[in-house]
């Protein structure tokens, strides 16, 4: 479906808005030409070349939901971090823990005592019992898919088509066109990873029941709802079904929570009573400080011990030496106790409905063919009409230079929104009026796009 939005004005749109962005911001680019010296694509990690403007904004502090850029511009932002400051920009609880604990020292490669209880507690909000801490999400997606590998006995995973789950060689893998094929945008990678990992539409219950069938699946990884090509919600009664396929083939099911841990205190699988062998997530689940958990459950964790018992101890390929560390643990049970409840979700969820009908109104305003999704405090509005059933159809309805433009006049304006899709995300410092502020700025976009 065409937008109904001229790519005149779009194209308008994005070469006004650049162009502002460079006289808004002298000291940004000055910064990013003395930065392109050292930091190999001129900055310290690339995708922050990835936003869609002439040079990176760079950040000089970051407070709740404010950010202030170096040429003093103040911004409300919507992306944190990706959802890694899902609570907020060092929100107070977060900053004294890191005062208080850092002083006692970071990493020694042993447990601390807060590990009994973050443990528990781990276990009370995901319900599953038996955790272990890596590095980011990506690392325990890796993780998990090796321990599914070693107790499975089975070489193969299966990945929904067009998912992310981190820079995990094996799910680099697509199906447009009915074949399985690398992506291609997977840099540098010599094996043909498609001989290790069946792709299936999300969705798809006949499709994932032949790939299953075959026994040869060790893990299915998943997200609850996509949220990496837009956001694909699961039809009615999918992830049962995906849940009683993996149990009667005996593959692992493995549920990815890192981007739907906004959805409600214990993520999208304990909200609609979903019980996966295993969980990951990471992002903003030590505040901001690199982490990432995952979870097992008792049968899981039981087959893990008796393969460990027959193979002995020693390197296996999974742990980095940073990997649960006394900073990292502190910092977790910090937001397990402060922001993983049910009062602050209630308080997160509210003002996102707020946002998802502001937006929609928009929409409809303007008669615009397009549509919003929310998944608990996570919103992401869609230039079609209708929600994809599927990782494909999403990806073909992505429209980058709307999105950009869009992205663009909001960042000029003091509004921030996910880069690289249209997410918008609301944390415990997000106030009705800076939801206001976002929502009146995205309709004069709109305007003046549709003029
Ligand atoms: C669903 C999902 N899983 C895992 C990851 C990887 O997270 P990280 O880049 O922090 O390793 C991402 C990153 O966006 C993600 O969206």
């Amino acid at each position: 479906m065409k937008p109904s939005i001229a790519d005149s004005a779009v194209k308008a749109m994005l070469e006004r808005e650049a162009k502002l962005y460079v006289q808004r911001n002298p000291k940004s680019q000055a910064l990013s030409a003395e930065a392109s010296a050292h930091w190999l694509r001129g900055v310290p990690m690339q995708w922050m070349v990835d936003w869609g403007l002439p040079f990176p904004l760079f950040v000089d502090e970051a407070k709740g939901i404010n950010l202030k850029d170096a040429d003093g511009h103040s911004y409300l932002d919507f992306c944190l971090g990706d959802t890694g400051a899902m609570f907020g920009h060092s929100p107070k609880p977060v900053a004294d823990c890191l005062a208080r604990e850092g002083a006692h020292g970071l990493t020694t490669m042993l447990p601390s005592p807060d590990a009994t209880k973050v443990g528990a507690l781990l276990a009370d909000r995901f319900g599953l019992p038996f955790w272990q801490v890596t590095a980011t999400a990506s690392d325990a997606n890796r993780a998990v898919i090796r321990w599914s590998r070693a107790i499975t006995g089975r070489q193969k995973i299966l990945v929904f088509n067009h998912c992310y789950h981190g820079c995990v060689d094996e799910t680099f893998v697509t199906a447009d066109g009915g074949k399985v094929i690398m992506d291609p945008s997977l840099v540098g990678e010599p094996r043909d990873l498609s001989a290790f990992t069946k792709v299936v539409e999300f969705n798809d219950v006949p499709a994932l029941e032949k790939a299953l069938r075959v026994g040869d699946v060790a893990c299915v990884l998943a997200e609850p709802v996509m949220t990496n090509v837009g956001m694909v919600l699961p039809a009615p009664g999918f992830l049962e079904t995906l849940r009683t396929l993996t149990k009667e083939t005996g593959t692992i099911l493995v549920m990815d929570e890192t981007h739907t841990l906004t959805s409600s205190v214990g993520g999208y699988s304990r909200s609609i009573g979903l019980k996966p062998d295993a969980l990951v997530f990471g992002k903003p689940i030590a505040g901001g400080i690199p982490a990432g958990l995952y979870g097992f459950s008792a049968e899981t964790a039981a087959r893990v011990h008796t393969y460990m018992g027959q193979r002995g101890e020693g390197r296996s390929g999974i742990g980095t030496t940073l990997s649960g560390s006394r900073i990292q643990v502190a910092l977790i049970r910090t937001v397990l106790e402060e922001f993983m409840t049910d009062p602050v979700f209630e308080a997160l969820i509210t003002l996102a409905r707020r946002l998802e009908r502001g937006v929609a109104d928009v929409i409809i305003k303007h008669s615009l063919p397009w549509h919003v999704t929310r998944v608990g405090a996570r919103v992401e509005f869609m230039c079609v009409p209708t929600p994809p059933k599927n990782g494909y159809e999403a990806s073909q309805v992505i429209h980058k230079p709307i999105d950009e433009a869009v992205h663009r006049y909001l960042l000029n304006r003091g509004v921030v929104i996910t880069p690289f899709h249209n997410m918008m995300l609301v944390c415990p410092s997000t106030t009705g009026e800076d939801v206001t502020k976002l929502i009146e700025t995205f309709e004069a976009c709109v305007s003046e796009l549709l003029n």
